[in-house]
């Protein structure tokens, strides 16, 4: 089993969800296809493109981002717009997904988890609420619309959701090639070397047989979202050493006996270490964990109405035009909605978890299972035989702490909930690199309290890497021709807001990139 990889050996069949679905008044039932499980699948306008043809658009990733754009497509050729656009025949797009299925972060997939934003954010409503792929229709379709509402809530449960846009995405099981992960975007060579480009060659590989194959796209779209950050101070690769999106997966793997006294560290202060480590105790009622984290204390999530018109489509509009300066500060000032904060219910029934701890077992948290160790950070990891030992170190911000007050804990288990980066895309298109601008100055300077900032600029091989307000990489003028680009998701926060990497404004987004790449706005080297 490979350590780090996110659905190890869980590939839980094909794409489908076990549903009968049909979309509704555009699902065009004429074309639906038997699948394995014997339901009829309903298919969406967009149509396979033979592989050695040239796509108008290949997307690299299949994550919500990308099945936003394919939903945003569906609808505009359903209502006639996407041909006002200029385009007479459906565009040829394709999406490639490196996972086996469909699955949204399936790894913390944790019973009781809940949606942490509306669900009138869903893949359409908010650009479109008439589309067939609301979260709405999707109940009606299931049969449950009149039963969620008597749940009275906005939020449903994450498992449901992932339901709902594995729902949606069996419409486009056509134009998915699943288990193909993509390694480079490179740009099509021309016969004239001079000439501007006109179109990039996307390289994937078979996940399960390591073939290589090559399309070729006028438009490329990454949408990879994040990867798993593990502390320096771990091994990477250690099969006793996982990162809370694997947690779901490989738990159960490494830690067999229910009833066994597991002892389980989970690292961070934010939704995934809190869940995480609410469920180890659930699932392993013998064993002791402790939570370990920087900060002070468990915060909150900010999700009051002022704040969260941070989330707001037209929000990336008003970011996108302040110097660099000001949208870092106000993303500082925003961090708390989504980064290192719990939802305030879970922190007080883990509060309450502590609190009987303390009443049954006294104050001394050394004798408690369940331990909160805050304000400390891991220094030290050592592999003796089957041992592991996890050194840890209070901070301090006197900086009196010293290895004296160090604690080592001997652990069967360590899950770092810590987050995830977002370079990948650079990796990715590093031969675009002579496309790119020359680096100028960099754009802004680094913030002074602490906020964790990439360098000002992406770069790639000293070449800047610029966002369009319309998420297309600025080519250097003359590189690459109208009609041709790359277009960038979830790696855009520090231009385009917080809501870059999350649901908030997907359906929104979409379409703005839909009209983007096909409706002819384009003009590559643009400002
Ligand atoms: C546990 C969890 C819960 C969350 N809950 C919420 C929530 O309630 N609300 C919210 O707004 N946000 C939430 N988020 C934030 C999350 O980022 C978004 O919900 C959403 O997943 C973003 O979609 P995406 O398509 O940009 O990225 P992802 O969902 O990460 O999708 C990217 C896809 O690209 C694929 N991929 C990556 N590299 C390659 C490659 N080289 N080749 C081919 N395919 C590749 C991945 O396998 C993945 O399927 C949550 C995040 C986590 C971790
Ligand atoms: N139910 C749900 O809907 C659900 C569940 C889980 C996650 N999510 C979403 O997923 C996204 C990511 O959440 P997340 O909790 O996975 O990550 P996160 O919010 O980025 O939190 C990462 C945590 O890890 C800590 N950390 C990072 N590097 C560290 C290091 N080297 N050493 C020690 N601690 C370190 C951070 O501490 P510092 O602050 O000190 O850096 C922070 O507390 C968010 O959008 C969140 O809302 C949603």
């Amino acid at each position: 089993m490979a350590p780090h990889s996110l659905l190890d050996g869980h590939d839980d069949g094909p794409v489908t969800n076990g549903y009968t679905v049909d979309a509704g008044r555009d699902a065009n039932t004429a074309n639906g296809q038997q699948h394995n499980n014997g339901h009829v699948q309903s298919q969406s306008h967009l149509r396979k493109t033979p592989s050695e043809d040239e796509h108008d658009l290949v997307c690299v990733g299949f994550g919500p981002a990308s099945l936003a754009i394919a939903v945003a497509i569906h609808d505009m050729i359903d209502n006639g717009s996407f041909q006002k656009l200029g385009s007479g025949s459906p565009p040829k797009v394709l999406f490639l997904e490196k996972q086996p299925r469909f699955a949204w972060h399936a790894g913390m997939l944790l019973p009781g988890a809940k949606m942490q934003i509306s669900f009138i954010k869903d893949m359409a409503s908010l650009r479109d609420p008439t589309s067939s792929f609301t979260f709405l229709n999707y109940l009606h379709k299931n049969g449950r619309l009149v039963e969620f509402t008597n749940l009275n809530t906005f939020l449903p449960a994450r498992v449901e959701y992932e339901d709902y846009l594995r729902w949606c995405a069996g419409f486009f099981s056509d134009v998915v090639q699943y288990s193909t992960e993509v390694v480079s975007v490179s740009p099509a060579k021309a016969s004239d070397p001079t000439a501007p480009v006109s179109g990039f060659t996307v390289t994937s590989k078979d996940v399960k047989t390591g073939a290589l194959t090559v399309h070729r796209a006028k438009n490329v779209l990454l949408a990879i979202g994040g990867q798993p950050s593990i502390p320096k101070s771990l091994p990477s690769g250690h099969p006793r050493v996982i990162h809370s999106s694997q947690y779901a997966h490989l738990v159960p793997e490494i830690l067999k006996e229910r009833d066994s006294p597991y002892r389980v560290a989970v690292i961070g202060a934010g939704q995934s270490a809190a869940e995480i480590f609410n469920n180890i105790q659930t699932l392993y009622p013998n064993s002791r964990t402790s939570l370990i984290m920087r900060s002070e204390f468990m915060k909150p999530s900010d999700d009051s109405p002022f704040v969260n018109s941070i989330f707001n489509p037209s929000f990336v509009d008003s970011l996108y035009q302040k110097s660099a300066t000001h949208r870092r500060a106000l993303l500082e000032g925003v961090r708390s909605t989504n980064y290192g904060v719990v939802r305030l219910e879970l922190i007080e029934r883990l509060y309450e978890t502590m609190y009987d701890q303390r009443r049954e077992l006294g104050s001394d948290d050394r004798k408690w299972p369940h331990r909160i160790l805050s304000a400390t950070d891991v220094v030290g990891f050592e592999n003796k035989s089957d041992k592991i030992l996890l050194t840890v170190r209070p901070l301090d911000c006197a900086s009196t702490s010293t290895a004296k007050e160090d604690e080592t804990l001997e652990v069967d288990l360590i899950v770092a909930a810590t987050g995830y980066k977002r370079q990948s895309h650079l990796t990715m298109m590093e031969d675009v690199a002579g496309l790119l601008p020359e680096a100028g100055e960099p754009n802004g300077t680094p913030s002074s309290n602490g906020f964790k900032t990439k360098d000002p600029e992406a770069k790639i091989k000293d070449r800047v890497v610029r966002v369009s307000r319309d998420y297309s990489v600025q080519f250097t003028p003359g590189k690459v021709s109208p009609g041709s680009g790359i277009w960038l998701q979830g790696c855009c926060e520090e231009t385009h807001g917080l809501s870059d990497t999350l649901l908030s404004i997907l359906a929104v987004r979409s379409g703005e990139i839909v009209n983007s790449i096909f409706g002819g706005n384009l003009q590559n080297g643009k400002a």
